[in-house]
């Protein structure tokens, strides 16, 4: 085998390093509040033009304990939560209709900045998410219900072509697309939040915000900790 060929059959990235230095993150930098610092660093993140900072990474379990994860976009958050759309029908649907704990993951590589968010995941109510279907473009409308079941197989790209086609003359610009029941929304309820920060040689700066209960009531009150890079 010559070089050449090597080199298409493994990817060999050992030597590839970057040195973080753009910030740091203090116990005193950060709000008590886990929503009003992630808030703070989403609208930095937003600020600093980075290309869609609002996409994160959705891992979710099976409960089979067989992980998998993929990209979503962040569509709303605030002390409820956070709010994403997608096929409920889809294989995340799946594994969250039998396991619903998950985790969110925001890697904005030009802050050097980390968010990890994680927690139990509820659907939005019909109404909520119906508001939502009516707010996107009629083409996202309409992808939304060709895409049936989203995750499944199917034969080539003309099969999904042609159900576009199909939707749209059904329900052409200008008219109402229902929105199908196999479309919504989801909130993740989160109890944990971790922020991380580049640092030099790999002491990166990490803080944890974990729910605990207090002991006088049923209350639960956030717990800031710093973790080992
Ligand atoms: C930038 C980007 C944004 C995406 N946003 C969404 C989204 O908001 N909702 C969604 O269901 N899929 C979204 N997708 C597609 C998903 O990554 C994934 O392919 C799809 O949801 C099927 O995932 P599943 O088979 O694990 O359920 C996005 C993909 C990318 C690359």
């Amino acid at each position: 085998m010559n070089d050449l060929t090597k080199l298409t059959h493994q990817s060999d990235l050992t030597a590839l390093r970057q040195s973080y230095a753009k910030g740091e993150l203090r116990r005193a930098d950060v709000d008590d509040n886990p929503f009003i610092q992630f808030n703070a660093w989403l609208k930095h993140a937003l600020e600093s033009h980075q290309k869609e900072p609002y996409a994160m990474t959705l891992a979710t379990a099976s409960c089979a304990g067989r992980p998998s994860a993929r990209t979503v976009l962040l569509r709303q958050f605030d002390e409820r939560g956070a709010v994403f759309y997608s096929n409920y029908d889809s294989h995340k649907g799946e594994d969250l209709a039998e396991n619903p704990y998950a985790e969110i993951l925001f890697f904005w590589a030009e802050l050097e900045q980390q968010i990890r968010v994680s927690g139990l995941v509820e659907k939005l109510s019909e109404e909520e998410s119906t508001a939502y279907f009516h707010k996107r473009p009629h083409g996202s409308q309409i992808a939304a219900c060709a895409s049936l079941p989203q995750s499944g197989v199917i034969a080539d790209r003309e099969v999904l072509e042609q159900r576009f086609v199909d939707l749209k003359t059904q329900y052409p610009e200008g008219s109402i697309v229902p929105k199908p029941e196999f479309w919504g929304g989801y909130r993740i309820v989160p109890d944990q939040f971790e922020f991380w920060q580049g640092r030099q040689s790999r002491l990166h700066d990490r803080l944890q915000y974990r729910l605990e209960n207090t002991h006088s009531s049923t209350e639960k009150q956030w717990v800031i900790e710093r973790l080992m890079p």
